[in-house]
């Protein structure tokens, strides 16, 4: 056909109607339930498969000696220290899970948090221990300054401009170095998590600088504020002392094109992986995350309150967990994500043995 301007080639194609292709049938020739109603069948027609290789599994370091303390607001999770830490990775490496995701929580929080990029900060050590346990294990490590504040912000605070806030291009520098620490220590990929404008490419910047250009950068990009954090902050001991964190985390709110603007930079700026979090209220955004930026390997974060929630309704007996933790971690894969970072990751991966 000739003519001005065909369609432009876009991105994000609109998918495909399925009328415009075949005909949908119509009952009583076509039934539907035929398909369902032998398990063989509903296996073989399944287009989401679950797989343990798929999950990362976030796991909370701190100091001592035989400790594995119970996050009251977390059922199943724990602290631990890095005795305890030995035994847990053997078994989540065991279990063929794709990765672990590293929280330290250090001794002693400062105002820039120098535990984050110190030689024998907690997460050094933790790596050290990981890497000697389980060589074979998969080691990210969150890279953000929460946990390591005695704030409890994601960087460096300034009060230059009137109210305390993030000082974004300081905390850049600090970002950098705590990346190529984590490296150096053993990190397999660094995940920055903070929602520093640039951050991306200044972790790039020094990992290269340092030699360290094989080490990927999973990128929170599209991550949201909100309450769903808030069973972490007791397990990371990271809530803010003051204020909150929405002037760096992005707007629930926000037009999704947002994300998509945010996911664009950190592609820019290098990101070898992109994230969406929380994952549960924003499946829209992991969709259109995914279908926007063919490609590039999206990750989604099932986070700390989509679990409290399960595992408080399913003490009451009110839910039963194995069946809706499934449903939640498959309609996460169906979205559109490769990698789905799981408090669930060890139950999901004996379930799928049984
Ligand atoms: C920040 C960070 C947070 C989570 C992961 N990295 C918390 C926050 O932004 O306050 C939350 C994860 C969860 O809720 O499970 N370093």
């Amino acid at each position: 056909m000739v003519g001005p301007n065909p369609e432009p080639r876009t991105l994000n194609p609109e998918p495909r109607r399925m009328s415009d292709s075949f005909s949908l049938g119509s009952f009583p020739t076509t039934r539907m339930r035929r398909l369902r109603q032998h398990p063989q069948l509903r296996a073989l027609t399944r287009s989401t498969r679950l797989h343990p290789s798929q999950f990362v599994y976030p796991l909370f370091v701190r100091g001592g000696k035989g400790v594995r303390q119970e996050i009251a607001s977390m059922p199943g999770v724990f602290q631990l220290s890095l005795d305890e830490l030995e035994k847990e990775v053997r078994e989540v490496a065991e279990l063929g899970i794709g990765g672990v995701l590293l929280f330290g929580i250090p001794e002693k929080k400062d105002a820039v948090g120098k535990d984050s990029y110190s030689d024998d900060g907690v997460i050094q050590q933790a790596l050290r221990v990981v890497k000697k346990a389980a060589p074979q294990l998969y080691a990210i490590t969150d890279v953000c300054f929460c946990e390591y504040t005695d704030h409890g912000h994601c960087g460096v605070l300034d009060q230059s401009t009137g109210r305390i806030d993030v000082n974004n291009d300081a905390t850049l520098e600090l970002l950098g170095k705590q990346a190529v620490s984590h490296a150096k220590a053993g990190a397999d990929m660094v995940a920055p998590s903070g929602m520093m404008d640039g951050m991306v490419g200044a972790i790039r910047k020094a990992l290269d600088g340092a030699a360290l250009t094989h080490i990927p950068i999973m990128a929170y990009s599209a991550k949201f504020s909100g309450g769903f954090y808030g069973p972490f902050r007791d397990a990371a001991e990271s809530t803010p002392q003051f204020g909150d964190r929405r002037s760096y985390q992005m707007d629930s709110a926000a037009d999704p094109a947002q994300a998509l603007r945010e996911t664009a930079l950190d592609i820019a700026e290098g990101a070898d992986v992109v994230m969406v979090k929380p994952a549960l209220a924003y499946l829209d955004i992991v969709s259109q995350v995914s279908r926007t930026f063919p490609g590039v390997p999206l990750a989604a974060y099932n986070v700390s309150g989509e679990y409290s929630m399960v595992k408080a309704a399913a003490a009451r007996g009110w839910i039963d967990e194995r069946s809706v933790a499934t449903e939640i971690v498959t309609g996460i894969v169906r979205a559109g994500a490769t990698i789905v970072i799981t408090y669930w990751a060890k139950d999901l991966a004996r379930w799928l043995k049984q």
